[in-house]
């Protein structure tokens, strides 16, 4: 690994002060939300079942080349039949939480128009699962599985799509706004936008940085827009985005100019229109560590009002937490920590903690949720046995209580994955579920993870 990073300003962390947890459980605050994740395209499987239109992972997926395996969204983990049992299993485990999200395209098969009525229907049926067993729902409107009909019209690429999603989110609210719940709206618009537009390892698979930036705008449009028909709607509970954040490491001191510009197109880039409404003017543009779109054209998508409808006060922030980067003096991102078998994973639980006091002392006060934490098991094959996740889990849930105790609003904190599930372009054969999947006859095994997020949720609190 590299040698330890120094502090690039305000922007990025000094290498953390070394910490060793207390000798006495860490307990966290009464209410706190444990809670468990998931996406519809990762689990559901069912996608040719009751008026589902096609979605843009569908055909992203119908090009074998494109994922691991050639695998597809079926059989997903077959939660769309098995949401009964899975809600059983959550309750076993004592979740007080679930995060799923709805898909798209079996509200509004071709993106708009007619309500597929046995669409929302589904959901309903979910969500009640979810309150008869004193689960929380924890609802995301949209994981990445955009109607492929929008996309032919050229997806987050228009401006039209972020009023499509406020349509959308609105017939949500209206058909599930009477229960208590957790809305977020996008999840991760930068990985949509980056990896899917940009790098062309998400659908829809395009390599075009301008059609990034554009799909970076267009999401938080459709966020504040959201957001706004929530409040309009009446719908109960709190509403935000969900947004995956990397702390930045400089590896020298030489290199904090150029950790500044990979935090801002990683983190600020999303966090200040959200919560300050204003763009950060370094995220773009041809420098290393920048988003390279062209910063004029990105400025032309901007109509008045807009930093006004992205930074519409929501009632939390969701975070989506895996890991640090360290960068180097050339602006390139380097490894710093050791690695999951996801690649980009870099494992550093201080980062959480960093990351935490960082929103508590740059951004104006908002309750905060983490909504993913997580890591793969290292090999494709079913196991239970995942000390590593384990360890990860522990320390991760310190830091968390770390923070708490240091005046952060952490209000919960969700791991990824309930469930072994589609994990995008590596298919099936990166496993992140506390429950092990066997995709032949979808039987669930808990793993000793979810034993042991079960007993910290138990006692609410975790030991070292
Ligand atoms: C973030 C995404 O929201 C989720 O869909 C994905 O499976 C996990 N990270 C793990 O990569």
């Amino acid at each position: 690994t590299a040698q330890p990073p120094v502090g690039a300003g305000a922007s990025t962390s000094a290498t953390p002060p070394p910490w060793a947890p207390p000798a006495e459980p860490m307990g966290f605050p009464a209410d706190y939300l444990w809670g468990t994740a998931t996406s519809a395209f990762q689990v559901e499987g069912a996608t040719t079942v009751d008026g589902r239109g096609p979605s843009i992972w569908d055909a992203f997926t119908a090009v074998k080349a494109n994922i691991r395996g050639g695998a597809t969204g079926e059989p997903g983990a077959d939660q769309y039949r098995r949401y009964e049992s899975d809600a059983d299993l959550m309750s076993d485990l004592g979740v007080g939480a679930y995060r799923f999200s709805i898909s798209w395209s079996r509200i509004f098969p071709t993106g708009a128009g007619q309500v597929n009525r046995a669409g929302v229907d589904h959901y309903r049926a979910l969500v009640e699962a979810l309150v008869a067993r004193g689960i929380r729902p924890a609802i995301t409107l949209f994981h990445w599985d955009l109607p492929q009909a929008l996309q032919d019209g050229g997806g987050w690429q228009e401006r039209d799509t972020a009023t499509r999603f406020a349509e959308y989110a609105r017939t949500l609210f209206d058909a599930l706004g009477d229960v208590e719940a957790d809305w977020f709206t996008i999840n991760e618009p930068k990985t949509h936008a980056f990896v899917g537009h940009w790098y062309g390892v998400h659908a829809p698979g395009l390599t075009d940085p301008d059609a990034a930036a554009a799909a970076v705008h267009h999401q938080l449009l459709a966020h504040g827009l959201a957001v706004q028909a929530f409040r309009a709607s009446g719908a109960r509970g709190r509403i935000g985005i969900a947004l995956n954040l990397l702390p930045v490491y400089a590896t020298d001191p030489d290199a904090t100019g150029g950790a500044d510009r990979v935090d801002a197109s990683e983190n600020r880039l999303f966090l200040d229109p959200v919560l300050l409404g204003t763009y950060p003017v370094e995220a773009i543009g041809p420098y290393p560590g920048s988003l390279p779109a062209d910063a004029a054209a990105f400025e032309a998508l901007q109509q008045p009002g807009d930093l006004d409808v992205v930074s519409e006060p929501c009632d939390l922030l969701a975070i989506q937490y895996y890991g640090v980067t360290g960068v180097d003096p050339g602006g390139n991102t380097v490894t710093i920590e050791p690695t999951s078998a996801a690649s980009w994973q870099q494992i550093r639980a201080e980062g959480l903690y960093d990351l935490l006091t960082r929103l508590r002392d740059e951004y104006p006060a908002i309750p905060l949720l983490i909504t993913e934490n997580g890591m793969p098991d290292p090999l494709p094959a079913v196991t239970v046995d995942d000390p590593y996740r384990v360890d990860y889990l522990r320390t991760h849930f310190q830091q968390a209580a770390r923070a708490i105790g240091e005046g952060v609003p952490l209000i919960g904190h969700f791991v990824w994955s309930l469930l072994d599930n589609f994990e995008w372009a590596e298919g099936y054969a990166q496993r992140w579920g506390i429950v092990a999947v066997d995709f032949d006859t979808q039987e669930r095994m808990p793993k000793a993870s979810a034993g042991f997020f079960s007993d910290v949720i138990a006692s609410n609190a975790v030991s070292s």
